[in-house]
């Protein structure tokens, strides 16, 4: 299936990378206050389940400031990639005052440049609401995961409560001017993707946030 169109089962919102820059440019210096603790609880929960990562590669999709730096165990080999410049400013300046060692590029999440099978892990916090085609993305991290690893994606997706989706699809226009769409459906995304997590939890208060994981397949699908 073509990816140019997110169909709308996913989300009916669409968005522009150029955008998304513009907005995650703006606001990159204060995206720890505004975004840090009220999301961190996640955020440890998807390093604690990565377990012993030591000698591990990790790829962190939108690594942002670098707020998930940090929490990786010592001696994990970790890459980091952004679209915009200033977060990724951010995360340098981060990465200069906490002593730490990971590789860090400006790179689309939906074109990502390594070689098939190149990581353990990969990991998207917070990021598969705001890029333009979530599909496109997952299947990326899929591509570069290699058979065995494992894909973590840590998001907000839209409530499966009537009330509460319905509130979400009418909000996602004016919440992505300030960077994230509100109206993405998990259970669409997965079946679309063709990926079915091994579990998911959710994560954060309150409990609008989700954790998903999903090992890639030992031998070819
Ligand atoms: C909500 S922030 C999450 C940052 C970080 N992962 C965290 O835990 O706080 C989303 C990040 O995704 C980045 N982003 C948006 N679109 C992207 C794309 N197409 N490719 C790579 N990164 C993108 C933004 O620049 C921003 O840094």
């Amino acid at each position: 299936m073509s990816s140019d169109k997110v169909p709308e089962a996913v989300s009916a919102v669409e968005v522009e990378n150029v955008l998304m820059a513009r907005v995650y440019d703006n606001i990159s210096a204060i995206y720890d206050l505004a975004f840090g603790p009220v999301m961190q609880a996640g955020r440890r929960r998807a390093v604690a389940v990565m377990g012993d990562t030591a000698g591990q590669r990790i790829l962190e999709v939108g690594v942002g400031t670098g707020l998930n730096l940090p929490l990786y165990q010592a001696g994990t080999d970790v890459t980091g990639i952004d679209f915009s410049s200033q977060m990724l400013d951010q995360a340098e300046a981060r990465v200069a005052r906490e002593g730490l060692r990971p590789r860090l590029f400006q790179m689309d999440a939906a074109d990502l440049r390594f070689a098939d099978d190149s990581f353990d892990i990969v990991y998207a916090p917070y990021l598969i609401s705001v890029v333009p085609d979530p599909l496109k993305v997952l299947r990326e991290m899929r591509r570069v995961c290699r058979p065995g690893g494992r894909l973590l994606v840590l998001n907000h997706f839209r409530s499966t409560h009537p009330v509460l989706s319905r509130l979400e699809q009418g909000i996602s226009p004016l919440t992505v001017r300030i960077g994230f769409k509100a109206d993405v459906d998990m259970t669409a995304l997965f079946e679309q993707a063709a990926l079915v997590p091994d579990w998911t939890e959710k994560v954060n208060r309150p409990r609008i946030w989700t954790l998903a994981h999903y090992t890639c397949p030992r031998q070819p699908e």
